[in-house]
This record gives C-alpha cells, structure tokens and sequence, in this order.
C-alpha cells in the first residue's frame, strides 16, 4: 500500500518559476526512498511541500489515504530535517534533541534513552550542553538528524541530512539512519546529490529534472534500465558512453563503426535516428578491430584504483572502456573495445526514451 501519494503536484512560486509541474509520485509504507537530480530541479520544494511548509499551486497530496494538502506542518506527523538544518539557537544540544519528545509527552526515562542513544549514533554525546553556536556546521547537521531520528513520526524527510559530513562520518551517519529507518519502519524520503549513498540507501528512487519525475524504480533499475537518455546520463559514477548513431539493416550505425542491435529495441527499424548506450565498466578491451568492436586510439586513462577507465578516440567519437590494473594502455596506443552485448541499451533519438 501507498503511503505517500503525490497527484499532479504544481508549485509555481511568485515570479513564475515552475518547480513543479503535475508531479506524480507513490512513495509505499515503509520504505526508504531517495530523491536525485539536478541542482534547481524541484527536490526542496517537493519535500517542503510535503512537510506543509509550502502550499502547492495545485495537485493533491495524502498520506495513508488521507488527503493533507491543507494540513498544517504539525498536523501531518512528520519530521524533517533541511538543507539549513534550523536548530533553535537558544536551546543547548540535549533540549533540541529532546524538545519534540517533551511536545509529544513522551517520559523523562523515555526521552533519556532516545537522546542517549540518537547522540551516541551519530557521536555528538560530549555536545549535549553546547549552544548550537559553539558547535561546527557539520556537527550541527548531526544534532539535526539525531533531532529527527529520536521521534518516531510517520514519515521521514531529510534534505541532504549528511552533506556537510566528512566520508567517514557521513558513512557512519547514513549506516544508523539505514538501521534505524529499518527497525522503526518508518517511511522515509532522502534527498541526496550523492548517488552512492542513494543506491546504497534506497528501496527505490526517483530522478526528478525540471519539476518532474524522469524515472521511478529500484536502484539496480536506475543502473541497468535508465528509462531514458536524461537518467542514462545522469545516473552512474563514470559517464555512460551515449553514441549518436542511426539503425540500418538491423545494425546500429555509428561513424564508422557497428552494433548488434541490444535485443531489447526489437521495435528499432531502418531508418531510426538513435543513441547506443552503455557504461563503460561493460566495454572491455579484445586484442582484434571487427564488427562491434570500437577501434581508436587512447587519449587518457585514469587509474579508478581497482580498474583503469580507458577513453579512446575512434575516428573522432569519444568511446570509454575499461581496462584491469597491469594491463592498462597508454596514450596514443591503439585499442579495441567491445561493448559486452546483453549490456548496452538503445533509445530513440527523437522520444529520448528506451526502446
Ligand atoms: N521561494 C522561492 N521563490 C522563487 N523561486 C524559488 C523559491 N524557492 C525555490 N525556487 C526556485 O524553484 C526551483 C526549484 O528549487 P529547489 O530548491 O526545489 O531545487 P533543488 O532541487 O532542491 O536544488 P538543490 O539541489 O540546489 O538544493 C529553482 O529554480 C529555484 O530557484
Ligand atoms: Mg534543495
């Protein structure tokens, strides 16, 4: 069952910007879901919007099957924690911790052990009698989260809760919130600038661009199917190769080279202007030029630590392959990729979308 249910949300802010535009989203019970896409393209707004901190223009929001889009923030049971994190500055670190446990009546043993334990997760235990401005900003985003993480709401909203979070601690940070969110079961949308920790985190995702949603599904979905070239480009730690090409004869045309077809566009006809992708971790080298083969000549390598991310030009087209520790090619060698077959996609140049 749905927990969330956002339909043709619009938010037009005065001024005109559209931030969102007829948005549809289904968030189910429960789950951990992350929010991607670019900066401006609507993820605040959006959370906002649910949190009731900002009206909609039109569209309907419920939760549960209760309609809330005129509910007061407090009336909707949820807690959030922003990009600004707003911590109340006259409060020491223990009475924002505890403040929404003492508003809900929650017992003096009971709102102990939840800010005891909240504050030792995210390892800001000898800050509970600071103000928040005698403590660093990424310390002030740990007292925000482990503000939220001592309630128990029906939903979650973090806005990029551990962006200000050196690696390690922000690993740390994102392992409680991913065991908390599961003990509890409370229904959680993040939104994040990084993909790591969005595929690591979520049960699914979205990618929004421009106020709307380009694609809902599984982080594995988000790697292997992206539905169309916005997500194919968007998503993935090195870039997708994204190849201009043109369907003939049951091949795709690109330059001077040529691909099997992936057997998933059985619909692609002659004719049809395309774009061939697939991430380079699935372009090998082979020792021979041939049909399906990139032949080029290196222009960079860079070591990736385990691997070594080869990009070669083939008769003026950038192809990125990759190539194992001790075996990498230097610049100006010729090489030959091959894109694994059962591994590249193909959209429509036209729709932009997967065939
Ligand atoms: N109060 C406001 N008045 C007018 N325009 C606004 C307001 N708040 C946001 N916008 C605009 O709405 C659009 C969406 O903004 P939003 O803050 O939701 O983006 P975002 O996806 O959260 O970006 P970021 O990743 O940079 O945080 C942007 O074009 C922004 O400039
Ligand atoms: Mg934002």
């Amino acid at each position: 069952m749905s927990f969330v249910s956002i339909e043709k949300i619009t938010k037009v802010f005065p001024g005109g910007v559209r931030a969102l535009d007829e948005l549809d989203l289904e968030i189910k019970d429960g789950e951990f879901f992350a929010l991607l896409g670019p900066s401006g393209c609507g993820k605040t707004t959006l959370l906002r919007t649910l949190g009731g901190l900002e009206s909609s223009t039109s569209g309907t929001i419920s939760f549960e099957g209760k309609d809330v889009t005129f509910l007061t923030p407090g009336a909707r049971n949820i807690a959030m924690v922003f990009q600004d994190y707003a911590l109340y500055p006259h409060m020491n670190v223990l009475e924002n911790i505890s403040y929404p446990l003492k508003v809900r009546k929650f017992s003096k043993e009971e709102i102990n052990k939840r800010v005891t334990q909240a504050s030792e997760a995210l390892s800001i235990q000898m800050l509970l009698d600071r103000k928040p401005g005698q403590i660093s900003g990424g310390q002030q985003q740990r007292v925000a989260v482990a503000r939220a993480m001592a309630c128990t709401p029906s939903l979650y909203l973090f806005d990029e809760p551990l962006s200000n979070l050196d690696a390690r601690l922000r690993l740390e940070a994102r392992t409680f919130l991913k065991q908390l969110q599961r003990e509890l079961g409370v229904t959680t949308i993040l939104v994040t600038h990084d993909q790591s920790e969005a595929l690591a985190l979520a049960d699914r995702m979205a990618v929004m661009d421009k106020g709307r949603i380009k694609q809902v599904g599984s982080p594995a979905e988000f790697f292997h199917k992206p539905a169309n070239i916005f997500v194919a480009s968007f998503i993935g730690s090195t870039p997708m190769n994204l190849l201009d090409g043109l369907v003939n004869d049951g091949k795709v045309v690109i330059g001077s080279m040529t691909f099997d077809i992936p057997e998933h566009a059985s619909t692609a006809r002659t004719g049809d202007q395309v774009v061939f992708g697939v991430r380079p971790e699935y372009v090998s080298l082979v020792s021979g030029p041939g049909s399906g083969i990139a032949s080029g000549v290196v222009k960079v390598t860079e070591n990736l630590g385990t691997h070594y991310l080869v990009t070669a030009d083939c008769n003026g087209i950038l192809v990125r392959g990759t190539a194992p520790d001790g075996s990498e090619p230097a610049m100006g060698d010729t090489v030959h990729l091959k894109p694994e077959p059962g591994r590249s996609l193909l959209y429509n140049k036209t729709s932009e979308d997967l065939y």
